[in-house]
């Protein structure tokens, strides 16, 4: 075990999130681990090299319990679920109550006891697992919807500790947070923070109002005065830290010549097109691709654009495939792609080349080079880092970005074509701008959004979170 005699672990700085940022990989020689791909991990890497780091997580497989190991400069320690946990936590109170709760509703959200009782569980098992390995006075840094009791859960068994919490995807307005039967419970958890970060002004907002509403605690511009059942007493603050990309990995790879190569070979395969239009997004709900590809069959349909001229790359990544509504969402969307193609499709050309796969980062950012626009059309989402991956990778300065104004991307990346996705008409508009934008303008959007993008990357934003999080204590 890793409880020293004093009671305490023996790392300075933990991160939790559900899933480890590892992924495993079986060959002849055993299994092994390798680093996942994400702005997350590359940003907090060299924080735990110089911090004695440890990660707090899920390792991705149901039944099975893993000893703590090392990886890298990080120590991992891995929280296992049971089957009938990845379905009552992950599957269920995750991402089919807190997911469509959180992004307004487009899917109906569903409450059910027994998917709370095992929410309630879980968060137990990570807060307990945070508060072996953490030494006396550590900072614990705490991710995601999933994860929204361990902070109170984790103070109450370490008060010691100094915890951090951030939200990835939106807060939801008061009045659709308000259906949540255990909205009391879900205020209190993230309450034990000394610092709950959000994506955007708005979502620190939201979930300020819910405070005020249901947490009945006094709240002075964005700080809370948490009074404990023992009557003890200390601040929380919410505010917002946007997050972003790793930006060297992508401009390193878009400079590179074989992912420069590749992306004229794409450009090749589709038949050298005019214009190639991009979508990249997990196969969500939320990412508004039906929305997309409605605007994008009726431009075919008006004549607007044809396949000879333009080609859709679509790249939808397998998700949460057990969840009802992503299997009715993909027999929508591939039923859509088919109708379209089947209408419009030549022997030598294609409307829309639809791929469920997820590529690693090189294909990715060949696509990203291939593309002269990129469609952004989510209905809601906390951030979107495939629109700043996109702006990333466009050294030459080159290619428009079509963004939906619901995006968190959207305060940041301002001058993209903003879009309501909801508005077809407008939509459709905005896909054809995006064609025919003339190449100065296009440039002169581009390279003002490349240089937001370049000076705020995924390092600085988890400093700023850090730092903002050591002064908390020192104000105190
Ligand atoms: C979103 C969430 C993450 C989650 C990811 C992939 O980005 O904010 O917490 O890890 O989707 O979803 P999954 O359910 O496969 O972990």
């Amino acid at each position: 075990t890793e409880i020293s005699t004093d009671g305490y672990g023996d790392y300075d700085f933990i991160v939790v999130s559900n899933r480890l940022p590892v992924d495993r990989v079986t060959d002849a020689s055993g299994d092994s681990w390798r680093r996942s791909p994400g702005g997350l991990v590359t940003a907090l890497a060299p924080v735990m090299a110089k911090a004695d780091g440890a990660w707090v997580g899920w390792h991705g497989a149901p039944d099975e319990t893993l000893e703590p190991f090392d990886h890298g400069n990080m120590h991992l320690r891995p929280v296992p679920l049971s089957a009938s946990e990845v379905e009552l936590y992950y599957e269920g109170f995750s991402n089919a109550t807190l997911w469509p709760l959180y992004h307004d509703v487009i899917a109906p959200p569903e409450f059910h006891r027994t998917w709370w009782d095992s929410y309630r569980t879980v968060n137990r098992r990570f807060a307990e697992a945070a508060a072996e390995v953490a030494a006396e006075g550590a900072t614990v840094w705490v991710q995601d919807y999933q994860l929204q009791l361990v902070p109170q859960l984790l103070r109450n068994l370490r008060p010691d500790l100094k915890i951090g919490f951030f939200n990835h995807i939106p807060f939801p307005p008061l009045e659709i947070f308000a259906q949540l039967p255990w909205r009391k419970d879900i205020i209190a958890g993230l309450l034990g923070a000394d610092l709950i970060g959000f994506q955007r002004p708005s979502d620190t907002a939201n979930f300020l109002r819910c405070v005020r509403r249901f947490a009945g605690h006094s709240v002075r511009q964005q700080q809370v005065h948490v009074t404990g059942e023992d009557g003890s007493s200390y601040v929380s603050r919410a505010e917002a830290f946007p997050i972003s990309i790793d930006v060297s990995q992508i401009t390193e790879l878009a400079k590179r010549e074989d992912v420069i190569e590749r992306s004229k070979q794409i450009r090749r395969e589709l038949g050298n097109p005019k214009v190639i239009l991009l979508g990249v997004d997990r196969l969500d709900y939320t990412k508004g691709i039906s929305h997309r590809l409605k605007a994008y069959g009726e431009l075919l349909e008006d004549g607007r654009i044809s396949v000879e001229d333009a080609a859709l790359i679509q790249v939808a990544s397998p998700s949460r495939e057990r969840v009802e509504q992503y299997r009715l969402l993909r027999e929508e969307v591939e039923g859509t792609v088919g109708r379209i193609n089947g209408t419009y499709d030549t022997m030598s050309n294609t409307a829309i080349r639809y791929l469920h796969h997820s590529y690693p980062v090189e294909e990715m950012v060949a696509l990203y080079l291939a593309s002269d626009v990129m469609l952004v059309t989510a209905l809601r989402d906390g951030m979107n880092l495939v629109a700043k991956e996109y702006v990333a990778a466009r050294t030459e300065n080159t290619g428009v970005l079509v963004l939906s104004e619901f995006a968190g991307a959207a305060d940041q990346l301002r001058q993209a074509v903003l879009v309501n996705p909801h508005d077809i008409d407008r939509l459709k508009d905005a896909v054809v701008n995006a064609i025919n934008m003339p190449p100065r303008e296009a440039q002169r959007r581009m390279r003002l959004m490349r240089r937001q993008v370049l000076q705020n990357d995924v390092e600085r934003w988890s400093q700023n979170f850090l730092n903002a999080l050591r002064m908390e204590g020192e104000q105190q």
